[in-house]
């Protein structure tokens, strides 16, 4: 048995592409400086790297404008904090969805609760997918953004993208797309009518923690929710109004932007072996993001499977039931989530994630609630299939 076998690439993804670790490394020796603070040569270097990573971002995500639109933030909760804070104000109509992580949940409470935004929250189908015109009712003359979670963190159900956007623009309504699940994992192209993509970087993009980020739309205006020095226009008493200094203030993780350079690289060279015929950076990543994809349900497929034959558990939702991500949660009959987690971690050193995963809106939803919670199982493309031999078999052993 080894150490470890690790199913909780939902959380994070790991391990990461060798040239990330490498890349952070190096790149934080070499340029460890600040940034667009002073005109050194490294500095310059830094600023040079960093703008780069903006440009291949927004390529990844289909951005045709200004690269400078990339903002980059801590992670993806504090991407969707921005964005909400900059688009809403008192007396706005907010949709958000019982699918929604407590990223978007809590914040959304909080607005309602704090700065006089109502709140109208839409259920889900019972197979956890969202139903256009369930969010076309919910529509007010007040309403300013819809917010919607791309693929579900609990379920692995992907939500209609191009059917929601084309509501939310027949209103003039703005849509802020949740990726933190399906970047890197599924092709998104924010022409399809996405107004703020948000990511972050630690999960299927294979860039370290503590770098995230969000694409606006070329004309929406964005009000700041921080103030402070960007190393530019320092003598103005007010937040420069221009892009990415209105919405980045203070120093950048350097080395997180040099994470995800190093892994949008990473992209490119898999796609390669994928697509010899692509020539942009978009459609090399787009190659290798259809590869990931299909290794990763290959896994999910199998665990899927076998969950299905074993007689006490319960799964939340089916992998057929329309377009999944490899994420599969279960439950088992007279156990708790957290018990079956520990015991897996104990005796087969198997990490999942037992609980509510952040997300108790979606355990409403399947009735999963009084369990604990589900267990989540997320294999990543770095999962060899022995290790899915191995989890099937402690599956067995466990509960048949
Ligand atoms: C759907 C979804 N949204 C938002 C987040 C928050 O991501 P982060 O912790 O990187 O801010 C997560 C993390 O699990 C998620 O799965």
């Amino acid at each position: 048995m080894k150490d470890s076998y690790y199913f909780d690439n939902a959380a994070t993804t790991w391990p990461k592409p060798e040239p990330v670790y490498t890349f952070m490394d190096s790149f934080f020796r070499s340029h460890g400086v600040n940034p667009g603070r002073s005109g050194s040569m490294q500095a310059v270097e830094a600023e040079q790297m960093i703008f780069s990573t903006r440009r291949m971002i927004a390529e990844f995500f289909g951005h045709r404008g200004d690269p400078n639109r990339v903002i980059f933030t801590l992670n993806a909760t504090d991407s969707l904090n921005i964005a909400l804070r900059g688009l809403l104000g008192e007396g706005d109509h907010l949709i958000v969805s019982q699918l929604d992580h407590n990223a978007v949940r809590r914040t959304a409470n909080h607005f309602e609760r704090d700065f006089g935004v109502a709140v109208t929250v839409v259920a889900p189908c019972d197979k956890g997918y969202l139903d256009p015109d369930q969010i076309k009712s919910a529509m007010t003359d007040d309403t300013r953004v819809i917010v919607l979670n791309h693929a579900s963190n609990v379920t692995g159900t992907v939500q209609d993208l191009d059917a929601i956007s084309s509501i939310a623009k027949a209103r003039g309504v703005a849509l802020v797309v949740d990726t933190a699940q399906t970047a890197g994992v599924l092709p998104i192209d924010m022409s399809c009518g996405i107004d703020i993509l948000t990511f972050t970087g630690h999960k299927g993009l294979f860039g370290p923690m503590g770098i995230g980020g969000l694409i606006v739309r070329e004309g929406l205006a964005l009000k700041p929710m921080r103030f402070g020095g960007t190393g530019v226009d320092s003598a103005s008493p007010f937040q420069p109004d221009t892009f990415p200094h209105a919405l980045e203030a203070g120093t950048l993780s350097m080395s997180g932007v040099a994470g995800l350079n190093a892994a949008q690289k990473w992209f490119v060279e898999l796609g390669k072996n994928h697509n010899a015929k692509a020539d942009s950076h978009q459609q090399y990543c787009t190659a290798a993001i259809h590869h990931i994809h299909e290794t990763e349900m290959q896994h999910a497929n199998r665990i899927w499977s076998h969950l299905a034959t074993l007689e006490k558990v319960k799964t939340l939702g089916s992998l057929s039931d329309g377009e999944h991500i490899a994420v599969v949660s279960f439950t088992v009959e007279d156990m708790t989530a957290q018990q079956i987690a520990e015991m897996l971690d104990a005796d087969y050193h198997v990490c999942v994630r037992a609980g509510l995963q952040c997300a108790p809106g979606v355990h409403q939803v399947f009735g999963t609630t009084e369990a604990g919670g589900a267990v989540r199982v997320s294999p990543g493309y770095f999962t060899e299939s022995t290790e899915v031999d191995h989890l099937l078999s402690a599956l067995s052993e466990l509960l048949s």
